[in-house]
């Protein structure tokens, strides 16, 4: 009776059960140990090497021990041993889980009312069905005592959990999905990392026209605070993208570069602001403010320098 279920269900449970315990027990971060450790491959392909070869030895046995019985012996061996095969335990189950009369005893529980040749047999309640009922009751109890008695958490503040569940979730997804923003969600990076990686991509792609310290030359300075296309790390996401207007020679980069990359050329430009470069090209545009610039944060401490910076500016202009 060793052998209830059939190889072809035991060797795959066996399989998926060790691979199941294999990926729950080995920390591979992210992706599945499966492929962030090529080895687990290995030892996956030698578990199912062993497996089929327990098959094989128990089978062989089997074989042999069957070899030994007499005429007799291995006919009724035979006959257990397709009985099995009919899953014995299912329907042990099944008829413990629904505890149906068979048809031939139907009479034990016939009632003795007959309308018109209809009849009515007094089956008890399927035993399925009353454990389930049992099962909600013992819930109910439990149910009750936390969220009634006790009082462990509200609708609403099981709501709010699971909002800023999620909200973790997102910044978790964004930061590997760093290429799904574009100009209307882009935020400004002040990662020495976005950055570098930002002044590495000016240097290559954008100095010709915009000089290294980004005074300008064929394109215009990218340090003062006047801006043609408009400033802030959403507009300037925009320009680098899209380009410039048409004719003059900045073109759009989106073929060029990835959104996360395009983000930190622009964080890069706009962390030029405000340094001075060597040889400034004069302003072009108008002093671009931000729209949404938290005003009390920003006036207070500016409002000192900020003024001497502006007379300064309107003697060079003039
Ligand atoms: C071929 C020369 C050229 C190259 C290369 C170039 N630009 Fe430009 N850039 C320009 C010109 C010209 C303008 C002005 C566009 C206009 O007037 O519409 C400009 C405008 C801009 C602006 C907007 C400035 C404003 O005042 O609104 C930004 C930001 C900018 N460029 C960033 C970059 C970045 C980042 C790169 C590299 C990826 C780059 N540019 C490469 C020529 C260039």
């Amino acid at each position: 009776m060793s052998t209830k279920t059939p190889w072809w269900i035991r060797v795959p449970v066996l399989f998926f059960l060790i691979f199941g315990l294999m990926e729950y027990f080995v920390d591979s971060g992210d992706k599945p140990a499966i492929i962030e450790y090529p080895i687990t491959q290995f030892f996956m392909l030698l578990v199912l090497m062993i497996l089929i070869a327990i098959e094989l030895i128990l089978s062989s046995i089997e074989n042999i021990m069957f070899q030994t019985l007499s005429e007799e012996g291995k006919e009724r061996y035979l006959a257990t041993k397709n009985k099995k095969m009919e899953w014995t335990w299912v329907n042990n189950l099944m008829k413990r889980l629904t505890r149906t009369k068979s048809i031939e005893r139907e009479e034990e529980i016939i009632m003795d009312h007959n309308y018109d040749g209809i009849r009515e047999l007094d089956n008890v309640l399927p035993p399925w069905w009353v454990y389930l009922f049992y099962a909600t009751i013992v819930f109910s109890v439990v149910y009750l005592v936390r969220f009634h008695v006790i009082g462990e958490y509200t609708q609403a503040e099981e709501y709010e959990q699971e909002v800023a569940a999620a909200k973790i979730e997102i910044e978790e997804y964004k930061k590997t999905a760093k290429d799904l923003v574009d100009a209307s969600t882009v935020e400004l990076l002040t990662d020495a990392a976005d950055l570098s990686a930002g002044e590495k991509i000016f240097n290559s792609s954008c100095v010709v026209c915009h000089m290294a310290d980004g005074g300008g030359g064929i394109g215009p300075n990218l340090t003062d605070e006047y801006w043609i296309l408009g400033g802030g790390i959403k507009n300037v996401f925009n320009t680098i993208s899209e380009g410039g207007r048409d004719g003059k020679g900045m073109v759009a980069w989106k073929q060029s570069f990835k959104p996360a990359e395009i983000a930190q050329v622009s964080s890069y430009v706009i962390s030029l602001g405000g340094t001075t470069p060597a040889n400034p090209k004069a302003p072009e545009g108008d002093i671009w403010v931000d729209p949404n610039a938290p005003e009390p944060a920003q006036a207070t401490p500016d409002t000192q320098p900020a003024e001497q910076v502006s007379d300064s500016t309107d003697v060079v202009m003039e």
